[in-house]
């Protein structure tokens, strides 16, 4: 047995997490709204009319529905079914059709390499597995001189303890997967891939990040 499948085995699936708690997620309210308002700017910066964008780990929705006029198409996905039924629900609730929510994980998304303008991942790279995998990912689908626009807690920058806290937390199925990075990993992860930071702002424990692939 791999160390893979014998984790896959005792330990909870993401998904059924996410699903249990999407109801909860969905009425949090944004922890520092005025950061939030900056971040949806900023990322408006790089938008044109024309544009084919991605964001994973959708959650339910918010983001998305609230760029969806300022671009072309974009598509959400997440891994829980709970949170797309929500976001798809707001969709629907606010005419948004443009938007194309889809139930699937950032590890098992097909799409054609260099085909989007722009992608975005918000508080979700230290959720995955395999963070550098998922950002090479993000890269090859990038069009030249496309961005990945990202918002990541970089724990390890504050709490770096919280790595002997998170197994146990995930074993008792209180919490999912949660890698305990830094500030200077994300960075070197994604220079490592590819990308250049064209810009970074860390209004408070999250890291705001636009990484640029080269035109
Ligand atoms: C902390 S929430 C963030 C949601 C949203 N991006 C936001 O900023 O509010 C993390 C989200 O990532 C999703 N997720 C976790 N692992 C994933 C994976 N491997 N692929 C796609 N989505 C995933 C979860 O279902 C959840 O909706």
């Amino acid at each position: 047995m791999t160390a893979l499948t014998r984790e896959r085995m005792t330990m909870p699936q993401p998904s059924k997490f996410w699903d249990r708690i999407a109801e909860r997620y969905a009425k949090k309210p944004v922890a520092d709204e005025a950061a939030y308002q900056k971040k949806l700017q900023i990322t408006r910066g790089y938008f044109r009319p024309d544009m084919e964008v991605l964001e994973f780990g959708c959650g339910t929705g918010s983001t998305a529905i609230a760029h969806a006029p300022y671009v072309k198409h974009i598509r959400a996905t997440d891994i829980s079914s709970k949170m797309i039924e929500i976001a798809q629900g707001k969709a629907d609730v606010g005419g948004v059709e443009n938007v194309a929510f889809e139930q699937t994980t950032i590890e098992d998304l097909d799409v054609p390499d260099e085909s989007l303008d722009v992608v975005m991942g918000h508080s979700i790279l230290h959720l995955l597995a395999d963070m550098e995998a998922a950002i090479a990912k993000v890269h090859r689908m990038l069009k030249p001189g496309g961005v990945f626009v990202s918002s990541t807690v970089c724990i390890g920058d504050f709490m770096p303890w919280f790595k002997f806290v998170a197994p146990l937390g995930r074993v008792l199925g209180l919490m999912p997967l949660v890698k305990v990075i830094t500030r200077r990993e994300l960075e070197a992860s994604l220079t490592a891939a590819g990308f250049e930071i064209d810009y970074a702002w860390q209004p408070n424990r999250g890291l705001f990040i636009v990484a640029k692939k080269a035109a």
